[in-house]
């Protein structure tokens, strides 16, 4: 290149606008590093490797703001500050007893030149990843202020294997897609998209967190986010070409991201990594990232399993609305008996007896109070006032009739997404429950959010949760949300707040038109349940025939629903089923009337991404395992080494596998349940046929 050619290069324009690159620092915990910089334009920057292998390369950070001077440039390091950590807590109820929370922590303050404003950046690398937020400390030029966006990147360096679902503002209910970075294309799929909820995906090229990688070389890389508090969510822009993930917030109705007042905090950015699959899926980093519970009194809060009035509607059995089908009358005057309301005292009392004879803690019922003949698709504010009874539910005689026999009950408030007519009527609603002895709620947000425009996933509704959340506590119910934004660890500050939905449940096999895919339970570990658990309502054993669609079918075995309760941690598991459907096969429910809901010890024996699963789990405060074993489309042999059980002790292991001739198609309901004794030096041959699964018990023998 000529001399004159140089100065008119962009490389030399580049030199000439900016100064050179500034150093901060490295931060390192086991095989986690982590190098930050100032670039040439005052941009701050991380690197993120793992025993050498980079996993983020170079990344800006950075905020844009509304009518503020933005915060992505011509920053100058202020200061810096160390800190180290390494304490053990126990959670209230979880997948272990105790969890370590070690991390080195550096915070990086940032004084913009131009306009004297301040940024601070605080940086926790931990041996299974690192965790970052943005600060915005109390300062006279900033004070109330609008996030316009912000400019986190995360530069993957690879076009990455990875687990995706559409950025939708609004619902997290899709299949995940499994394709290579350069290939994310959201739009066949939102147009395809046959869920229940209005959809908003305005990037064709955007993706949400949890979001799952893995890159050529075994690094499982998960990036999402932790304590998502007063913030919306972040979803991510993919960038196809350069592999580069931006941060896009879900917006309010008008545009902005994010109105915040100075001191404020933004929630973590995570970035989970290891060269196992196991180790993702035993990360306790996101619930690490949350602040404790300041809740002295947890005595009541009971991680429970319940059955309830519920498939029956979603298999059209049975209806929400007391007056759909109205009892009619043939021409000679014979009554038609067309009434089929699931909420009517008598029946929700043969699921009380049932829950009664089978440890089963709870029963949720649905359709109980007025308002469902007009909830859905109209988009009407005041559907439901959450008090009152259809003339056929005598809650009164329900709920004394569940205490009698030591059964809860469990809530129902639909808000068919008017989540401002629910914080009108919530100290109404719960103090309802207080009376009538519910000990949950469990709250849905179905539809467009009315009135006011916001998004599901928007500043407003995440601050609407952790409201109803906070009422919960107050009135000492526990709480599991549908239609929420995806959980980001905030079950260790509100111990209440036991599940979320916030992804394709089980119910998809009710009335969508593809259902859920084989694969798909084996993708859920790894995306949406690395926030928090999932009320996922597993337990279907009749697996066929549901449904007036013919052909419609759940697609697993019945051995892989009993899986789902070990493989798919909740503190609150549904047996989603009917209870005609569980009574010809009680050797098989068995399974569930004996796992448990909370646990001391949860081992990952076998796991990958879209494939296959197995876990092993202690139960909680008794020397019970048990295990779960699932595997996507492929039929899958292994040999589980018992090494996990308790050194020296005995175990009666009752193994519940599929069928001899189990077919996902063609015979799914086929199990076979076989018993041994066994000890810690013992080894397990499962045998998992296509969309099958394994379930085991292992009874401590004293
Ligand atoms: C959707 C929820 O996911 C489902 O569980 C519930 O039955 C319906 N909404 C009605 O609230
Ligand atoms: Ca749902």
């Amino acid at each position: 290149m000529s001399a004159r050619n140089l100065f008119l290069s962009p490389l030399f324009i580049l030199i000439l606008n900016s100064t050179s690159a500034q150093e901060i620092g490295n931060l390192r915990l086991g095989k986690t590093n982590l190098h930050l910089f100032l670039d040439g334009y005052g941009r701050p920057n991380y690197e993120v490797s793992f025993n050498g292998k980079a996993v983020i390369e170079a990344s800006h950070l950075g905020m844009v703001l509304a009518e503020d001077e933005n915060l992505d440039k011509n920053f100058e390091v202020i200061g810096t500050r160390k800190n180290s950590f390494d304490q053990n807590w126990q959670p209230v109820w979880g997948e272990v007893k105790n969890i370590r929370n070690h991390y080195e922590e550096l915070t990086v303050r940032l004084r913009q030149k131009q306009s004297g404003n301040l940024l601070n950046i605080i940086f926790r690398v931990f041996e299974d990843g690192v965790g970052f937020r943005y600060e915005f400390p109390l300062q006279p030029g900033l004070k109330y202020f609008v996030v316009k966006d912000e400019v986190t990147q995360f530069h993957m360096g690879g076009d990455h294997k990875t687990f995706w679902i559409p950025a939708d503002y609004d619902t997290n209910e899709y299949p995940y897609t499994t394709s290579r970075l350069s290939e994310v294309d959201n739009t066949e799929l939102v147009k395809k998209s046959t869920d229940i909820a209005v959809r908003v995906a305005p990037d064709p090229n955007g993706v949400q967190t949890p979001l799952m990688m893995k890159t050529n070389d075994g690094l499982y890389i998960n990036i999402h986010e932790a304590a998502l508090v007063n913030y919306p969510a972040m979803q991510l822009h993919v960038d196809r070409n350069n592999f580069i993930l931006t941060s896009t917030l879900v917006p309010d109705p008008v545009g902005s991201k994010a109105f915040l007042h100075a001191p404020a905090l933004t929630p973590w950015r995570t970035i989970i990594v290891s060269d196992n699959a196991a180790d993702i899926l035993a990360s306790k980093m996101i619930l690490n990232l949350n602040e404790p519970t300041t809740l002295k009194n947890t005595s009541w809060i009971k991680p429970t399993k319940f059955v309830g009035v519920w498939w029956e509607m979603q298999t059209e059995k049975a209806t929400w609305s007391y007056s759909d089908f109205p009892d009619s009358t043939d021409a000679h005057g014979n009554l038609i008996p067309n009434h089929r309301h699931g909420a009517n005292t008598q029946n929700v009392k043969r699921y009380i007896d049932f829950a009664a004879k089978n440890n089963i803690g709870a029963v949720l019922v649905e359709g109980w109070n007025t308002g469902w003949e007009d909830w859905f698709g109209k988009w009407k504010e005041d559907v439901f006032d959450f008090v009152t009874p259809y003339p056929d539910f005598d809650i009164k005689e329900i709920s004394s009739y569940a205490k009698s026999k030591g059964v809860k009950m469990i809530m129902h408030n639909e808000t068919s997404g008017s989540a401002t007519n629910y914080e009108r009527q919530m100290d109404t609603a719960f103090r309802l429950m207080n009376k009538f002895g519910y000990t949950s709620v469990k709250t849905g947000y179905v539809g467009k959010i009315i009135p006011r425009g916001e998004y599901h996933d928007g500043q407003w509704m995440v601050r609407h949760y952790e409201r109803a959340a906070k009422k919960a506590l107050q009135y000492h119910v526990m709480i599991d949300m549908h239609e929420p934004v995806r959980p980001t660890g905030l079950q260790r500050t509100y111990p209440n707040w036991l599940a979320c939905e916030a992804a394709r449940g089980n119910e998809y096999n009710a009335f969508s038109e593809f259902g859920n895919k084989p694969e798909h339970e084996t993708i859920l570990p790894f995306t949406r349940l690395m926030g928090g658990p999932m009320d996922y309502t597993p337990g279907i054993f009749k697996l066929r025939g549901y449904s007036k669609v013919a052909g419609r079918q759940v697609q697993t075995t019945l051995a892989k629903q009993l899986a789902l309760y070990v493989t798919l941690y909740s503190p609150i598991q549904m047996a989603a089923d009917l209870p005609e459907n569980y009574e010809g096969h009680m050797d098989a429910f068995q399974f569930i009337k004996d796992v448990p809901v909370d646990w001391d010890d949860t081992k990952i024996l076998e796991a990958e991404p879209g494939d296959y699963l197995t876990i092993a789990r202690k139960e909680k405060g008794k020397g019970n395992w048990f295990l779960g074993a699932i595997t996507d489309e492929n039929s899958r042999k292994t040999k589980i080494s018992l090494g996990f059980l308790d050194r020296g002790k005995k175990y009666r292991a009752r193994i519940y596998a599929d069928g001899d001739n189990a077919d996902l198609h063609n015979n799914p309901e086929s199990y076979k349940i076989t018993e041994r004794t066994v000890s810690s030096i013992d080894e397990l041959d499962l045998n998992l046929v296509a969309g099958g699964g394994a379930a085991v018990s292992f009874m401590e023998i004293k």
